[in-house]
């Protein structure tokens, strides 16, 4: 007991390597959820399987590496054994399971994939490579990952439409559709479109309003919102942008803005919900967007008031809505 704690005690770079055991940890378990949640293991662990019957619910078929993978689980704290069966056990791995294609399990996919490309290839992007087109593949998962923000997203539009009467709805990169969807069960006279450029997000989209009943008051179409033609010919009472700010470079977006405010009704309002420059993961979302073909760094809120001004809309309301974050609803109108 005492030799091999003095033997650790003598080991050279001490703290350096209990940083690196803290920071494997972390990754081990994440990507320990992500193995499980991807290959659709995690689904059936809501209550006690054996290894077995997850291969045949899933197709897995190599089941000591499934084993392995799920006692990798337990010794980290995401799974429970009990006997020869597992269930999830974290607050994160049960939350999957129950909502295995989820906003939370889009999310933890990103980061376990797409995230993980980039950080691989950063050395190469910093000695100059260009950014790579990883939305090409992860554009559905970025689409349905951005919903995590749904639950202050909910509440800023909710704020919004209690203080003006709004008919008509128009969603800027309206990713999954989940925003329609949320203004859908606010007021039911509502109706809208949704525009987005990846076509197999606006399918994902169109499929979810489908499953909801809404497809016929609600329509997605497919479109760059830099190409006028892409916009509808009609206004709206509300135009709505969030979380796609880094899509566009400034003069971009000042574009964009004004091409909102055309398709404003007398009296309607922009919304814009977005992650700003500044905040405690803005840095590192910054690495990732930089890296991505198409995306650029967050922009600070001051930087997108300035360009609301220049576009000819004054912010009405701004609020910061995640307590220590620099997640902003913005809402701008004509006049002041
Ligand atoms: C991060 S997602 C956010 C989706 C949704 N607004 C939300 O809050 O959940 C950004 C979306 O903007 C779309 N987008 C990016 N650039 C676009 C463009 N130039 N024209 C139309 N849509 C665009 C992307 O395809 C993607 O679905």
């Amino acid at each position: 007991m005492f030799r091999p704690l003095a033997r650790l005690l003598r080991l050279p770079n001490k703290l350096a390597f209990a940083g690196l055991v803290r920071g494997m940890a972390g990754q081990v378990q994440l990507g320990c959820v992500s193995a499980l949640l991807r290959c659709g293991a995690l689904a059936t662990l809501g209550r006690f399987v054996r290894v077995e019957e997850i291969a045949r619910t899933t197709g897995l078929t190599d089941i000591d590496m499934l084993r392995s993978l799920c006692e990798l689980g337990v010794r980290r704290g995401v799974l429970r054994r009990q006997g020869d069966r597992y269930r999830a056990k974290s607050a994160l791995a049960r939350a999957l399971a129950a909502d295995p294609t989820g906003p939370m399990a889009s999310m933890v996919h990103e980061v376990t994939t797409y995230h993980l490309d980039v950080l691989r290839q950063l050395p190469e992007r910093l000695r100059g490579a260009p950014p790579a087109d990883h939305l090409a593949e992860f554009g559905p998962v970025v689409a349905k990952s951005s919903r995590i923000m749904d639950h202050w997203l909910r509440g800023w539009i909710e704020r919004l439409l209690a203080t003006r009467r709004v008919r008509s709805v128009l969603d800027l990169g309206c990713g999954s559709g989940a925003m329609l969807a949320c203004v859908a069960a606010i007021d039911p006279a509502l109706h809208g479109l949704g525009l987005d450029l990846d076509e197999a997000v606006v399918a994902d989209a169109r499929s979810l309003l489908a499953q909801q009943g809404l497809l016929g008051r609600f329509d997605v179409r497919a479109g760059d919102l830099r190409d006028c033609d892409a916009w509808p010919a009609r206004a709206y009472d509300l135009v709505t942008a969030n979380q796609n700010v880094y899509y566009f470079d400034a003069d971009e977006r000042t574009e964009l803005w004004r091409r909102a405010r055309e398709h404003l009704t007398d009296g309607g309002c922009l919304s814009i919900v977005s992650a700003m420059a500044g905040g405690p993961m803005s840095d590192y979302f910054d690495l990732i967007l930089g890296s991505t073909t198409g995306c650029l760094p967050l922009p600070t809120v001051e930087q997108v008031e300035s360009e609301l001004q220049s576009a000819g809309l004054c912010v009405v309301r701004k609020e910061r809505l995640i307590p220590g974050d620099t997640v902003y609803g913005l809402a701008a109108e004509t006049t002041c």
